[in-house]
């Protein structure tokens, strides 16, 4: 978490300009405060309201500068946070840092700092390669200042190549790795399971549920860059393949169990995938027909194995922490301290999936973590979050948990 940390966010003219609310919205999220400075061209893309309202503060752009500078001056705006973020970086405002050029409250506020400064570029791929940006690069980098990405990609003018943004969950890790938050997992082996799963009714037919994958996915993803050596376990989503996690893509819960069990030996497990309870006893080997006259099918089920409570339940091979959700739509907090102890995990991240609220496949979460202290339940509610943050909190609480292999 970045609890306390205070991010001066200066907003060049990008295009990648309009992640920045998202960008704002995440650090929040994640404890910190965001002050944001918009340049004039930034405003192009993104407008001052929207950042006021995502950073719940002003925005600082010219026009205070030349109207309220007694209230704020720009070299308190950089002495008053603990970093200065630059994102979007375009190849302009790079080049008037290398240069030293303060011809703006961005730039100024540039100059002005003793405090450390990381640079997000995001510009078109010539610019990203011209020799002119590259050596203020080099002179940024030679001076201290951090870089995040860019990274290769589609750009906005329809050209492919290195100097689209870094995404914003990069961004917000970058953030982390400098407040000390980084990999403070490396070295631990993850499993996670995602997504639901698909029970074969017939060649062509299957039984599922809601589950979109994205918390799971999320999950993993956070415990890879967390530094975790991730393998995720996955029923059929939609969702991208998180960067620098092992991906194992499965259908039924079968193969879902199998597939774990070939991930241990792990450190953490988290099971997020929402398993089918049941499967059918006998799918049929060709595709069942109506056919005239003839009855309905009935589909006797039979009961999946329990991936989560077999993985805390196998012995010299269990993982260290493991982890499970509860899918509940009443009594959300009793049901899951129940199923913690039934499933013999040691923490379970309560949710509510009644239609109303939206969980399953919707982009927020409202969730309790439930744990043990001191022989005592613990309950913690945290607050709606998206799946993202709800993921990035999560293994925030592993790694406090287990830390790092030293
Ligand atoms: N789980 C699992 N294997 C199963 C069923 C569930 O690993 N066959 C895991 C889920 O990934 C989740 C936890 O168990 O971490 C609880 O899942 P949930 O669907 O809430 O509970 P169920 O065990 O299915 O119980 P019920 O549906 O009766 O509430």
């Amino acid at each position: 978490m970045l609890d306390g940390k205070r991010i001066l966010l200066i907003v060049s003219g990008g295009i990648a300009a309009y992640k920045t609310p998202e960008l704002v919205r995440r650090l929040r999220e994640r404890g910190a405060t965001v002050r944001c400075v918009l340049t004039r061209a930034g405003s192009q893309f993104v407008t001052p309201l929207s950042l006021s309202a995502v950073s719940e503060d002003k925005v600082y752009d010219d026009l205070f500068s030349l109207t309220v500078e007694s209230e704020m001056g720009h070299i308190q705006l950089s002495r008053d946070a603990d970093l200065l973020l630059v994102a979007p970086a375009t190849a302009n405002i790079l080049a008037k840092m290398a240069a030293g050029i303060a011809d703006d409250l961005a730039t100024t506020a540039l100059l002005a700092t003793d405090k450390r400064v990381m640079v997000a570029p995001a510009m078109n791929v010539r610019m990203w390669e011209h020799a002119a940006t590259q050596a203020n690069l080099a002179t940024l980098e030679g001076r201290g200042i951090e870089r995040i990405g860019p990274v290769e990609g589609d750009m906005a003018c329809g050209e492919w190549g290195f100097g689209r943004m870094s995404d914003v969950p990069d961004i917000v890790a970058a953030v982390d790795s400098f407040f000390g938050r980084g990999r403070r997992l490396a070295g631990r082996r993850a499993l996670v399971t995602s997504g639901p799963t698909h029970e074969a009714i017939d060649p062509v037919r299957y039984l599922a549920n809601r589950s979109s994958g994205k918390q799971g996915h999320a999950i993993a993803a956070a415990l890879a860059r967390l530094g975790a050596e991730t393998t995720l376990v996955t029923g059929p989503t939609h969702e991208p393949e998180p960067p620098s996690v092992t991906v194992v893509r499965v259908e039924s819960a079968r193969d879902m169990r199998r597939a774990c069990d070939k991930a241990l030996p792990a450190d953490i497990a988290v099971c997020a995938a929402a398993v089918a309870d049941w499967r059918v006893a006998e799918p049929a080997g060709a595709k069942i027909k109506k056919g005239k006259g003839s009855a309905s099918p009935t589909l006797t089920l039979v009961e999946n194995p329990d991936i989560l409570a077999t993985l805390a339940a196998s012995g010299n091979r269990r993982p260290r922490l493991v982890v499970g959700f509860a899918a509940e739509t009443d009594d959300v907090v009793a049901n899951a301290i129940a199923k913690r102890v039934a499933k013999g995990c040691d923490w379970i991240v309560a949710n509510d999936v009644s239609p109303a609220v939206g969980t399953f496949g919707g982009d927020a979460n409202t969730v309790h973590l439930i744990a043990m202290a001191n022989g005592e339940v613990e309950v913690e509610d945290w607050p709606r979050l998206s799946k993202q943050a709800v993921a990035e909190r999560l293994a925030d609480r592993i790694a406090d948990t287990l830390g790092a292999v030293s």
